[in-house]
């Protein structure tokens, strides 16, 4: 079926500006690193192909929430196969609506990838998930109240996080780390405030594994787009009242930068085989 949306013109201008700063036409996959995961790049990449292009200077993406702190879009050549990295996502919680949110998934279709891999830093719901755990993404619960659709594009969201690519994903991860990993339904809260207990009972109650505040708006922009997605989760902590702890950012970011050798490994697997698929 011919996708519902196209890239937008922003999106074509930075995927030209991609194309001029790397020298590569084409990219088949694109990944949104979350947060926690930024570290990454620098491992995912085959040694010497890493172009890094600061946001500042592509069409699209949202001005600096913090001064002087804004992504970077890399392009590389992961075991071969040509991979564009944004690093930098711009949350809901900024409000600066929901287009710059979803720019990293027209910018995808814009540069050629027909596979979007999208991660995140989540809180674990379910039980039996653990600090530090890869979890891929079977479903998801879009409680934003937000849509970055407009107009009658009535996007089917059955697979939207496509079965194929999640064994495919599956294989490749428990090639990298030795374990097969757990799938989940991610919850995405409009945030920025963390969850009351009672709130993650309730998530717990509507089928939710994990809870973040992203990625459900560029996967259903995507889906929109043709694009097929891998959404993976590093559950780096439990959630509201799982545990008797309170929630930090500064932990949230410290358990990604903690495991960014084990997370590139991981991407360096799943990447490349999703693309190749
Ligand atoms: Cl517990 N909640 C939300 N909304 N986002 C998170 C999280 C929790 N942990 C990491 N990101």
């Amino acid at each position: 079926t011919p996708p519902l949306l196209s890239p937008t013109a922003d999106a074509r201008a930075a995927a030209d500006a991609v194309a001029r700063a790397s020298g590569r036409p084409a990219h088949r996959a694109t990944l949104v690193l979350g947060s926690g995961w930024s570290d990454v790049v620098v491992g995912l990449a085959d040694p010497g192909t890493a172009v890094a292009i600061p946001m500042a200077g592509l069409p699209g993406f949202a001005p600096p929430s913090v001064a002087g702190h804004r992504g970077t879009v890399t392009s590389c050549l992961v075991d071969g196969v040509p991979v564009l990295a944004v690093a930098g996502r711009t949350h809901l919680y900024e409000g600066v609506g929901t287009e710059p949110v979803v720019h990293p998934a027209h910018v995808a279709a814009a540069v050629g990838s027909d596979v979007l891999v999208l991660t995140n830093a989540a809180g674990g719901v379910r039980d039996d998930l653990t600090v530090g755990e890869l979890v891929l993404i079977r479903d998801h619960l879009n409680l934003t109240g937000r849509s970055p659709l407009s107009g009658p594009a009535f996007v089917d969201l059955v697979d939207a996080y496509s079965p194929r690519l999640r064994h495919i994903a599956a294989e490749a991860l428990r090639a990298a780390t030795g374990a097969r990993p757990a799938e989940g339904v991610y919850a995405a809260m409009p945030g920025p405030q963390y969850e009351t207990p009672a709130e993650i009972r309730m998530l717990r109650t509507l089928g939710a594994d994990l809870v973040g505040m992203s990625t459900v708006p560029e996967t259903v922009a995507a889906r929109g787009l043709g694009l097929r997605v891998v959404g993976v989760s590093l559950v780096t902590n439990l959630a509201a009242g799982v545990t008797g702890q309170p929630l930090d950012h500064a932990e949230v970011l410290a358990a990604g930068t903690a495991g960014s050798g084990r997370l590139s490994r991981a991407l360096r697997a799943l990447v490349p085989a999703a693309a190749r698929s």
